[in-house]
Order: structure tokens, then C-alpha cells, then sequence
């Protein structure tokens, strides 16, 4: 695996695959990866002849410095995981690749019907800083595929709301949530959880998963069954950030002829947020 560090470089290596012709695919991450991620190269090797990920901690996606300051940062080990993968290219920009003039004044994408709600509630900013980086890798990397993963969906939705309004000729894949046996979703904040804690933090999934088959019964109820979910999470210790009944199509409030839905949740239990989603399709 190459392992880039300097963008003209890069540059090089991208036009002697696209000599070739060939498909790039494209897995943007913070590291510390985790068996969620490799799948997305899975997936990502599956669609395209070469695959380059990227590891840049983003800082204008946290909108706490503790949260930025202690997100793990595993360059090392995450190295010998995708040299594993068998990963075509991994680009390690610096800040000044991705800010050249600094990130206090720097262009940032708003993209309003989606950045707004649900985690962007909850994280004011975070999406901006989400679009705004993916936007800077998408015109370093110019790949032909994106691979980007169901459990943070509303991230998901976001890029490609980008994506079609600035006409960028990227196709996106979403990779399934990858769970641990006990059914919480993997992810890098799982680590932080104490042992107990990590013990009750499967409620999460177990909760949201028992509404999912009847919930088509109920659509003059969805406000009720969102209200009872809060209140069982609650009991397990959770602190319930939202758990909402949406379109899977765009995260609007679902009309009654509405058969694509999705339950979303995010929660704090041990000073750790956690979110998860599951889709419902009601065809
Ligand atoms: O999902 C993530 O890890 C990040 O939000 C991303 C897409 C790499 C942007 O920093």
C-alpha cells in the first residue's frame, strides 16, 4: 500500500490510475478503524479497481475541543489493518492540504434542509464541517465512487444532497451496520464505554429494533411510539439526545403513504454519545 502524505504526490499516482481507465473508490475516515470500516473497503473493492482511503481527524467537524483532542488517533496500527485490506492508497492529508489558509475563515458548505436537523441539532455546526472536508477530499482524490456507511446516515443523505447540488460525478454506495454479537453498532467512541456501561449500551439497538415490524400499524402514532422509546432508553441509563420516525428518502416527517422509513436515535450513556438507525420498508 502507498502511503501518501503530500497532495502533489498524490496527484501523481491518481493520474497513473487513471491512465489505466480504472474505477476509484473512495473511503473517507478519522482512523482508529474498526471491523465497520474495513468493511467498507470490502465493499469498495468490490466496485472499483483501485481503492484509497483517507485518515484526516477533521477539526471543524467537532464542536467540542475535549471531543477533537481525545479522538483516538491509531495511525500505526490503522496502517497494518488496511496494509491487511489490501488498500491500494492510504492519503494522510495535513491540516494545511484541506485548510491552506487556516479553518477559521475558510469556505464552508451549508447545506441546509438536512445539516440542520437531528444530530445537526444536537451538534450545531458538525455537518457544515462534515460537507465542507468531504468536499476538499472529493476534489484532491476525484474519485468515481464513494463508499460512505448506513449507521451514520444522515451524514450519508448529506453527501449526496451535496453531491447532486453541485453536480459533483461521484456515485455513492452505502455500506450495512456492522454490529458487535450483542447487536450495538460498531464504532470508535464504543471503546470509551466502561465495562458496565458497555454491558447496558445494547439497549440502544434492542430497543428500536422490537417498534420496527408493527410500525407501519401506526402512523397517526409515530409521536407516541417516540415518546415510550425515549422512555425505556431512559430507564437503561440513557440520556436521549432524539429518537425520531422519518422518510428514509429525505429525513422529512413521513406521510401516512410514506413506505421507506427509518427509526433514528442518538443518546449519551456514560458521557459517550452513540447513534444508530434501522431501516423500514414497508412495500
Ligand atoms: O464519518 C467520518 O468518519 C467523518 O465524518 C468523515 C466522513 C471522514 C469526514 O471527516
Amino acid at each position: 500500500m502507498n502511503v501518501i502524505q503530500n497532495n502533489k504526490e498524490l496527484q501523481n499516482l491518481i493520474s497513473s490510475m487513471r491512465k489505466e481507465n480504472a474505477k476509484i473508490a473512495f473511503v473517507p475516515t478519522m482512523g482508529n478503524l474498526h471491523r465497520g470500516h474495513l468493511s467498507l473497503i470490502e465493499l469498495a473493492k468490490k466496485h472499483a479497481n483501485y481503492v484509497i482511503v483517507s485518515i484526516f481527524v477533521n477539526p471543524i467537524q467537532f464542536n467540542d475541543d475535549d471531543d477533537f483532542n481525545n479522538y483516538p488517533r491509531t495511525v500505526e496500527s490503522d496502517i497494518d489493518k488496511l496494509n491487511s485490506a489490501d488498500v491500494d492508497l492510504l492519503f494522510l492529508p495535513s491540516r494545511q492540504d484541506l485548510f491552506p489558509l487556516g479553518t477559521e475563515f475558510a469556505t464552508q458548505i451549508h447545506i441546509p434542509e438536512i445539516s440542520d436537523d437531528l444530530c445537526g441539532r444536537v451538534r450545531p455546526g458538525h455537518f457544515e464541517g462534515v460537507a465542507s472536508v468531504v468536499l476538499r477530499l472529493f476534489n484532491i482524490v476525484k474519485p468515481d465512487i464513494a463508499i460512505f456507511g448506513q449507521k451514520d446516515f444522515q451524514q450519508k443523505l448529506l453527501i449526496e444532497r451535496m453531491i447532486c447540488d453541485l453536480a459533483l460525478n461521484i456515485k455513492v454506495i452505502t455500506a450495512p451496520i456492522i454490529r458487535e454479537a450483542d447487536g450495538l453498532a460498531m464504532s470508535s467512541r464504543n471503546q470509551f464505554l466502561s465495562a458496565s456501561k458497555r454491558h447496558e449500551a445494547c439497549n440502544l439497538y434492542r430497543v428500536i429494533k422490537e417498534v420496527q415490524y408493527d410500525i407501519h400499524k401506526n402512523y397517526d402514532k409515530f409521536s407516541l411510539l417516540e415518546k415510550n422509546l425515549k422512555k425505556e432508553l431512559t430507564k437503561y441509563g440513557f440520556s436521549v439526545d432524539y429518537i425520531a420516525i422519518r422518510s428514509s428518502i429525505n429525513l422529512n416527517l413521513p406521510e401516512k403513504e410514506c413506505k421507506n422509513l427509518i427509526i433514528l436515535v442518538s443518546a449519551i450513556i456514560d458521557n459517550v454519545r452513540l447513534i444508530d438507525n434501522i431501516l423500514i420498508d414497508c412495500n
